[in-house]
């Protein structure tokens, strides 16, 4: 039987206070809308509408490909909002799964339990419930003498002793679609906060006659809906401990989780070792037996096997296998290191390729330049790419030795096996197998220091 699900994602999330749709903010570097939509096509959904109103043309971006957006213009409740989705699903005759887009701690086996049962047992509607401590701002379950729901109060519409009722609607429910637009067209905003309530299609169906089973979760975590910055940064902190937990068990070290941080996306090879104070940013992919950190940060980055790097910032750049980069290296983007490249400390490298077995070791800049395999770049090298107006190529061939101190004033090619003399300033190509040297000839002045001590008595 057929599956699909509904995102309910209008709402601004005002106590967000920001700029920003609610459900873009990211957790663990992915939206938390992406999650739920992650978790809903892991239970096997073949159809995702997700209702947007506030900052629709944002949401639209990130559900692209991989749900329908309908926009929701008001935010008249979240029955109203369900209610938005009906054209989307005219030919649809299977379960629909209704949640919220900002719980991303929602997993697939909790949802796909509650699809298992509502089927199994035959009813209307199925709603996902939990027994918690403190049941404040949420709606309360109420039940007949035989333990069957018959309605949802929500807090603000509950007498005091619905109010003691600690059993509560998670907001996450699995209808039949057939006759659920027809019940969600009867609900009416009569209520505390003048809303149409998704809930209120609990008690037409109870006063139908038609029935309604729960499923009560396991764990209550998983359905705390993010309303501020501070439940996001517990979400994140719960969800990078999942995340962590997994490249633990997939064989990654991590000497200390709590000061390692690795987004959802990222990905970590076999026997590595990630160091204390290091961040996995985004879509990098870090390949096996690396040491990273400790002190490091990879954002988009592609990193091959057996690399480590030290007190680095690396940003969507490439670093090939056994290369080393770091103490305090800085790898912009669009750099591509070969295999065995050793980039050293307080050097910068921007838009480059760097050939195998080639060596920046220390203290330079090397700017939107190809530098070809085995090549030594001396200490304090620049590459001046930029006249003020334009970024300019540098080249340097095969084998080259760049001297210490060497500014390359770009466009300028230092061809195969030439060398740079320590201090010049190259304005010039350089052939193949020639030293290119600029400076000026060295003075001598005798007895210096004995007349500069004499002049001061
Ligand atoms: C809702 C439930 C409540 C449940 C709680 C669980 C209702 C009436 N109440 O309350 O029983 O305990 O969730 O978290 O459903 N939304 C729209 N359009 C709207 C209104 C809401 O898309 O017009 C979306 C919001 O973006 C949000 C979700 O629906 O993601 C929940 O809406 P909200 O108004 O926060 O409902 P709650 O008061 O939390
Ligand atoms: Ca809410």
């Amino acid at each position: 039987m057929d599956l699909a699900a509904v995102i309910l994602a209008a709402g601004k999330g005002t106590r967000m206070n920001s700029k920003m749709p609610k459900v873009l903010h990211p957790v663990c570097g992915s939206p938390m809308l992406s999650y739920v939509i992650d978790a809903v096509t892991g239970a096997g959904v073949s159809k995702i509408v997700v209702v947007a109103g506030y900052g629709a043309e944002l949401v639209s971006r990130v559900v692209e490909g991989k749900a329908e957006l309908v926009i929701q213009e008001e935010q008249l409740g979240t029955a109203h909002a369900l209610l938005q989705a009906g054209p989307c699903l005219k030919d649809f005759n299977g379960s629909l799964l209704v949640l919220c887009g900002d719980t991303p701690l929602i997993e697939a086996e909790t949802l796909v339990r509650l699809v298992e049962k509502h089927r199994s047992a035959e009813v209307a509607a199925t709603v996902l419930t939990a027994e918690i401590e403190d049941p404040t701002g949420y709606g309360r379950i109420i039940r007949d003498e035989q333990g069957k729901i018959f309605k949802i109060v929500e807090q603000k519409d509950a007498s005091l002793a619905e109010e003691l009722v600690q059993e509560v609607n998670t907001g996450i429910y699995c209808f039949n679609v057939n006759g659920l637009f027809d019940v969600l067209k009867q609900i009416t905003d009569a209520n505390a906060q003048g809303e149409y309530y998704l809930t209120d299609a609990i008690s037409i169906y109870a006063r139908c006659g038609q029935r309604v089973g729960s499923v009560a979760i396991k764990d209550p975590r998983e359905f705390t809906g993010i309303n501020d910055r501070v439940q996001m940064a517990d979400a994140e902190q719960y969800l990078r401990g999942r995340v962590l937990e997994g490249l633990m068990r997939a064989g990654v070290t991590i000497v200390d989780p709590r000061s390692t941080f690795v987004d959802r996306e990222a990905l970590v090879g076999r026997d590595t070792v990630l160091r204390p104070f290091t961040i996995v940013e985004g879509n990098t992919v870090i390949g096996e037996d690396c040491i990273i950190g400790p002190g490091s940060r990879l954002a988009d980055a592609i990193v091959g096997n057996g690399v480590v790097i030290q007190s680095s910032l690396v940003i969507d750049s490439f670093i090939g296998d056994n290369s080393v980069v770091g103490p305090f290296a800085y790898l912009r983007p669009g750099t591509k290191l070969g295999q065995g490249v050793k980039v050293g400390d307080f050097v910068e490298i921007k838009k480059s390729y760097i050939g195998d077995g080639s060596k920046v070791p220390h203290l330079s800049y090397v700017g939107d330049a190809t530098v070809g395999k085995k090549v030594n770049i001396g200490a304090g090298t620049i590459t001046c790419n930029y006249d003020g107006e334009n970024k300019w190529p540098t080249i340097i061939g095969d084998g080259a030795f760049i001297g210490s101190n060497t500014n390359l004033v770009a466009p300028v090619e230092v061809g195969n096996e030439a060398v740079t003399g320590a201090g010049s300033t190259i304005t010039k190509n350089i052939p193949s197998g020639a030293l290119g040297i600029e400076r000026s000839k060295q003075v001598m002045v005798k007895h210096w220091s004995i007349r500069k001590r004499k002049s001061k008595d």
